[in-house]
């Protein structure tokens, strides 16, 4: 993997809301093509540090390049165009509630590109075929299952045929059958499109089912980065806590 390029690379960012450290000096490297997790407690940052690596939040200090480039420093154009190269599925699936699937899907075509309407909607016909949704256009999302509106999601995420993917918690309250379908969904999407992902989950089944790579954040650091296997056979206590989701161990809920 060492030979791989380097699309992504965080630079010991640090960021504080109100006073607050949140991010702590992290480094993180991400490698064209792979699939990368973050994991870690609830408001450990994951979110935050996803934001910083859309370009969304900048960092306190510290840098974020992709390809090469300082998302803070890039004009307004080069902005618009680097934005295209990123995909975005959020934690809360953030659906326009007044509009049809089809509708949200088109969304970042309709926003960011002059393409014909006939052409966008072949496009998210497509797109809706990918995550296995194809003939549910016209439904709201409030006629949606969790599981749909994820998959919706992820479509609107990969409209604009991004190099890069990141999601936060795509399978936050689904049932297990449906988190596995949409962890496969994420698998075959990369392999398929030849995406980089950036994934940030809680559920430890995910990551062991989908990721290359892992992170383990805590306390704003970087506490543990590697392989699946290296993270299970990791000797660090936090991390073995964590990862068997056991109440006695380092990690005091309490005092965080
Ligand atoms: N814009 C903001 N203003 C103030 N505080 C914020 C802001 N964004 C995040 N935080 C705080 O930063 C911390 C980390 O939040 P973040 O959403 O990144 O955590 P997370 O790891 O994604 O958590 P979860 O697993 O619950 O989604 C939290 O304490 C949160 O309240
Ligand atoms: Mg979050």
């Amino acid at each position: 993997m060492s030979e791989r390029k380097v699309i992504l690379a965080v630079q010991n960012i640090t960021k504080s809301f109100g006073g607050r450290k949140v991010l702590d000096g992290i480094s993180v490297e991400i490698y064209q093509g792979e699939i990368f997790v973050i994991m870690g407690g609830s408001g450990c940052g994951k979110s935050t540090l996803l934001r910083h690596m859309i370009g969304s939040i900048k960092p306190d200090s510290g840098r974020v390049l992709f390809d090469g480039k300082d998302l803070s420093k890039l004009s307004e154009a080069e902005e618009e165009k680097m934005k295209r190269r990123f995909g975005m599925s959020f934690q809360s699936s953030a659906l326009l509630d007044y509009m049809n699937v089809e509708e949200n899907v088109s969304l970042p075509l309709s926003e960011h590109t002059s393409l014909d309407p006939k052409v966008i909607s072949i496009i998210v016909k497509m797109k809706l075929g990918l995550v296995g949704l194809q003939g549910f256009d016209h439904l709201m999302p409030s006629m949606l299952s969790g599981g749909m509106r994820k998959r919706v999601g992820l479509a609107r995420a990969i409209a604009m045929d991004p190099e890069v993917v990141f999601y936060d918690e795509p399978t936050a309250g689904l049932d297990p059958v449906v988190c596995a379908v949409v962890d496969k969904l994420i698998v075959d999407l990369s392999k398929k499109l030849l995406l980089t992902s950036v994934v940030v989950t809680h559920n430890m089944e995910s990551v062991f089912r989908i990721a290359d790579r892992v992170a383990m954040l805590h306390k704003g650091k970087v506490l543990e980065i590697g392989t699946p296997e290296q993270i299970k056979n990791s000797k660090n206590p936090i991390v073995q806590q964590f990862i068997k989701g056991e109440i006695e161990g380092p990690i005091n809920v309490i005092e965080e």
